[in-house]
């Protein structure tokens, strides 16, 4: 089966010059949850928008489920939700209404049992006939998520979803897009929260500078660029680094009680029994000893170091 969604050589110069996007090149998979990640004014609402036609790319081709974006607008646009970044809502309008009036733009008949489903799983429902004016921002964001859903989209953008809601309602909306998922609804998230994007992603892509410079399996990514630390709490404290250890990526805690080995999660496992086998060679006993992996945050933070 084709991918989803393909962008090839997606560029974007804005009118003032700005070259926003440069060659991107991204194919997402059916079904797969992905987030694009990268800091502010990276690329990341720039790109949707060219998905979702709002913004006209400068060059490059778009396909969702093979309707080429350009030459197939109203086909390929029918089965995208998008939750943009930048709350947009008729104030007087009630929930319902909006929510209905949605569907009804991409003409799709009415499906009152459609919105009713989608409101109780947004935990709208009790807003129904609400003003739009009266809802908290919280609410206000759920709202644009189930005005995103009102057609039942396949591919479901969420640029920012959980900027501005609180915890336990991020925690609602993760499971609310897994449950997307599973009825096999493809999505894509951008997001500053990289716990989010550890938590929700198949993949992860990496957007920097309008460049896309890393798109890979999140659990690769994880075990690619990862480091380990192992920490040894020592029998006796020591007072130094015994010389013999050079050879070691190791730290010793200011009191000479940890000793602690950083190491490559991919190559470099293999020597922690070299280690031991040294340690015990010198004397030096532990009681315990525990492993730390990086979080995708610490990989995220190096990558744009080493990027810029
Ligand atoms: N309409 C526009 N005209 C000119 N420049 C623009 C326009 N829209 C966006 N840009 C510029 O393009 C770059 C990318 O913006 P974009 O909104 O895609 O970033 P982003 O990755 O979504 O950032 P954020 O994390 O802050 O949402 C920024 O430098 C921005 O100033
Ligand atoms: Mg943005």
């Amino acid at each position: 089966m084709h991918d989803i969604l393909s962008a090839t050589g997606v560029s974007k110069t804005y009118a003032s010059g700005f070259h926003a996007l440069k060659g991107i090149d991204l194919a997402i998979r059916r079904g797969e949850i992905f987030a694009l990640l990268g800091p502010n004014g990276a690329g990341k609402t720039t790109l949707i928008s060219i998905i979702c036609g709002i913004v006209t790319p400068s060059a490059g081709r778009i396909l969702v489920d093979g309707h080429d974006i350009a030459s197939d607008f109203r086909a390929a646009r029918s089965l995208i939700g998008l939750v943009p970044q930048e709350l947009t809502t008729d104030a007087f309008e009630t929930v319902w209404n909006t929510v209905s009036f949605s569907r009804g733009l991409f003409g799709k008949p009415p499906n009152p049992a459609h919105i009713e489903k989608v409101l109780k799983a947004l935990s709208l429902w009790d807003k129904k006939d609400n003003k739009i004016m009266t809802l908290s921002g919280g609410m206000k964001r759920r709202l644009m998520i189930a005005k995103a859903l009102s057609h039942e989209p396949t591919v479901l953008f969420l640029d920012e979803p959980t900027a501005g809601v609180d915890v336990n309602l991020r925690r609602d909306m993760w499971q609310l897009v897994r449950e997307l998922r599973a009825t096999g609804v493809t999505i894509i998230l951008t997001t500053h929260y990289i716990d989010e994007a550890e938590e929700m992603a198949d993949r992860i892509g990496v957007i920097n500078k309008g460049e896309l410079i890393l798109v890979e399996e999140k659990a690769e990514l994880m075990r690619k660029l990862g480091t380990k630390q192992l920490t040894l709490q020592l029998s006796e404290s020591l007072a130094q680094l015994p010389p013999a250890l050079a050879a070691y990526d190791l730290a010793l805690s200011a009191d000479g009680s940890e000793l602690v080995y950083t190491y490559d999660t991919q190559g470099e496992r293999a020597r922690i029994a070299t280690l031991l086998e040294d340690l015990s060679d010198l004397g030096i006993g532990f009681k315990d000893l525990h492993t730390t992996q990086s979080s995708l945050e610490d990989i995220f933070v190096g990558l744009l170091k080493d990027g810029s």
